[in-house]
């Protein structure tokens, strides 16, 4: 596997690829890869010639006070995972490079960035709308791979790609968990094993949302109403801190419904002690 530190030798290799007619898949990273990650480069891998990872922990899409500075860095076992995977390259930027001295031009993220996350992080789409430009110029992949996980993230960098004409296919991919249901996150490091229990109650949610959606429940309110309860545990000290949202809006837009008809996401951003988590289930489900 190449490792490539520069943006020209990046643009170098994808193109040397592309011109002889290779497709080229890119899966954005900010590594301390896991499971989810990697499932990324296998889809990649599938559908794709070649794949090309990038690991940068963009310091943009980090307001002042969460944990850019604590975000874990585990390069050598990325680094491993990624060749193991078979990542034909790698691209690790210097942060100078894409942030050079006086830059000062950003995305302006669509609408379906401005609830939800855009609530509760109003910086936060920006930093990841330009940082993926930024990487879809740099690396002149066919296509790019994005997880479920972030399933408004994969909205935005949708959006933008089709409102800015970049020419690339997004792919989104399946949401991939631990055999207790917590979805696999970077920052599930920094649980401790008590707070790890209590996240599983993100997913336990969403299954009673699922279920209730299941037997015909078409009244978001109610279906809130039900994933509160289990993310609150009751009265036994085993919830979550406290919820940011807990939400069924439509699939696409992200807006709220009134009644269920058309296909729904229920979505959930929650805090376990000092991590936050956000977890989401597609109804129907696409996989
Ligand atoms: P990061 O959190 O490292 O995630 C990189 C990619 O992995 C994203 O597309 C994310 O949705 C996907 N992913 C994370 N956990 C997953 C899981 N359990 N199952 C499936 N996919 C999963 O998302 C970012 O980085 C950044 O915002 C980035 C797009 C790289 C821009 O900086």
């Amino acid at each position: 596997m190449q490792i490539l530190k520069t943006p020209e030798q990046v643009y170098a290799f994808v193109w040397g690829l592309r011109r002889q007619g290779a497709s080229v898949g890119v899966v954005p990273t900010m590594g301390a890869l896991h499971a989810g990650h990697l499932s990324l480069v296998n889809a990649s891998q599938q559908y794709c010639d070649h794949s090309v990872a990038t690991i940068f922990v963009n310091p943009t899409q980090f307001a002042p006070g969460e944990d850019l500075d604590k975000y874990p860095r585990t390069l050598e076992a990325d680094l491993e995972g990624l060749a193991a995977s078979g990542a034909a390259a790698v691209f690790l930027p210097e942060p100078q490079v894409i942030y050079p001295p006086g830059y000062s031009t950003a995305v302006l993220p669509p609408d379906v960035a401005r609830c939800l996350e855009g609530q509760y992080r109003p910086e936060h789409f920006q930093g990841v709308a330009t940082i993926v430009l930024k990487l879809f110029h740099l690396i002149p992949a066919t296509h790019a791979f994005f997880g479920q996980k972030d399933y408004q993230q994969l909205r935005v960098i949708e959006s933008m790609v089709r409102d800015l004409n970049v020419p690339i296919e997004i792919i989104g991919c399946p949401i991939v968990r631990d055999p207790d249901g917590l979805a696999m996150s970077s920052r599930n490091r920094y649980l401790n094993p008590s707070e790890r229990s209590r996240a599983l109650r993100l997913s336990q949610a969403l299954d009673r949302a699922e279920s209730q959606l299941a037997t015909g429940e078409t009244d978001p309110r109610i279906i809130e109403q039900q994933m509160r309860s289990v993310l609150d545990g009751g009265d036994s000290h085993q919830g979550v801190d406290s919820i940011d949202y807990a939400t069924v809006v439509d699939w696409r837009s992200l807006q709220p419904v009134d009644k269920i008809s058309g296909a729904v996401v229920a979505l959930i951003a929650a805090h376990v002690g000092s991590t936050r988590l956000i977890d989401n289930r597609l109804w129907p489900r696409t996989t």
